[in-house]
C-alpha cells in the first residue's frame, strides 16, 4: 500500500505518519527529516536544502524529486510506504506516480489533514522533538513526562530553526498543498479528507478508517 499525507505544515503529518506506520508497519517516508539528516551531517545537499529551509521556502523539484526517487528505489519500499511531506506540487506528484507505475504499483490513498491556521501557529510554537529518535511532542497538547527529556528513548529535546515566528508565517504563506495538487488526487479517486483539528487519537482513528 502506498499512501500520501499531505496537509500544512504544523497540520500533524508526522505525528499521524510516527502513529500510522507503528500500527501497519508501513515504511513512513519524510522528505523534511531526510533533508534534516542531510543538514545534520553537513552534506552538500544538506546544505544547498537549508538555504531554502531557513527562509520557509521549498527545495527546488530537482533536488527533492531525486531524493525521494532515490529513497524508493530501495529494497524496504518495494511493497509500500507512506509518503509525508511529498509531494508538495502536481510535479512532485507525477513524478511519484511515474516512479510507482513502474513498480507496477500506484496511490492508493491520499489523506488531506485540515487544520485552521491559528491552530498551526500554535503546534508549531510549542512542537519539540526527540534529537535521538525523532518522537514528536508538543508543550501543551502532548507532552513528555519530563521536561526535556524523551518518553521514547530518554533523548534531549530540541526545537526547529524554522519553527520560529517568522519562518513560521513564511512556511504558512506558501507550504499549503496547492489546489491543484488536492484536485489531482481528487481526480484519481484515492482523496479522503481529515479533520486534524480533533485530539491526537481521534485523527489517528480517522485515519486508520480511511485506509482500510
Ligand atoms: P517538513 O518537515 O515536511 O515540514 P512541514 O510540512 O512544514 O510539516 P511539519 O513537520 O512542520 O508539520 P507536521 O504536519 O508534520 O506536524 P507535526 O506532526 O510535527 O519540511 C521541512 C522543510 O523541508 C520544508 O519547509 C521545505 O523547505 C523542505 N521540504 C520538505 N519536503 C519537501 C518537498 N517535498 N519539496 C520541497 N521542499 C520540501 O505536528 C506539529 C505539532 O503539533 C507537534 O508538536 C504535535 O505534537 C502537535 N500536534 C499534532 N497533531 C495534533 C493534534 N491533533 N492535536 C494537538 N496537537 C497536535
Amino acid at each position: 500500500m502506498f499512501i500520501v499525507l499531505l496537509g500544512p505544515p504544523g497540520a500533524g503529518k508526522g505525528t499521524q505518519a510516527q502513529r500510522i506506520a507503528d500500527a501497519t508497519k508501513l515504511l513512513h517516508i519524510s522528505t523534511g527529516d531526510m533533508f534534516r539528516e542531510n543538514v545534520k551531517a553537513g552534506t552538500e545537499l544538506g546544505k544547498l536544502a537549508n538555504e531554502y529551509m531557513a527562509k520557509g521556502e521549498l527545495v527546488p523539484d530537482e533536488v527533492t524529486i531525486g531524493m525521494l526517487l532515490e529513497r524508493i528505489s530501495r529494497p524496504d519500499a518495494a511493497k509500500g510506504a507512506m509518503f509525508d511531506g511529498f509531494p508538495r506540487n502536481v510535479a512532485q506528484a507525477f513524478a511519484l506516480d511515474q516512479a510507482l507505475a513502474g513498480k507496477g504499483a500506484r496511490i492508493d490513498h491520499a489523506l488531506l489533514i485540515s487544520v485552521a491556521d491559528d491552530e498551526l501557529i500554535a503546534r508549531l510554537g510549542g512542537r519539540w522533538i526527540c534529537r535521538n529518535c525523532g518522537r514528536l511532542y508538543h508543550e501543551r497538547n502532548d507532552p513528555p513526562k519530563r521536561e526535556g527529556i524523551c518518553d521514547a528513548c530518554g533523548g534531549e529535546l530540541y526545537q526547529r530553526e524554522d519553527d520560529r515566528p517568522a519562518v513560521v508565517s513564511a512556511r504558512l504563506e506558501k507550504q499549503k498543498p496547492p489546489g491543484a495538487l488536492i484536485e489531482h488526487y481528487r481526480q484519481a479517486g484515492v482523496l479522503k479528507e481529515i479533520d486534524g483539528q480533533q485530539p491526537l487519537d481521534a485523527v489517528t482513528r480517522a485515519l486508520l478508517e480511511a485506509i482500510t
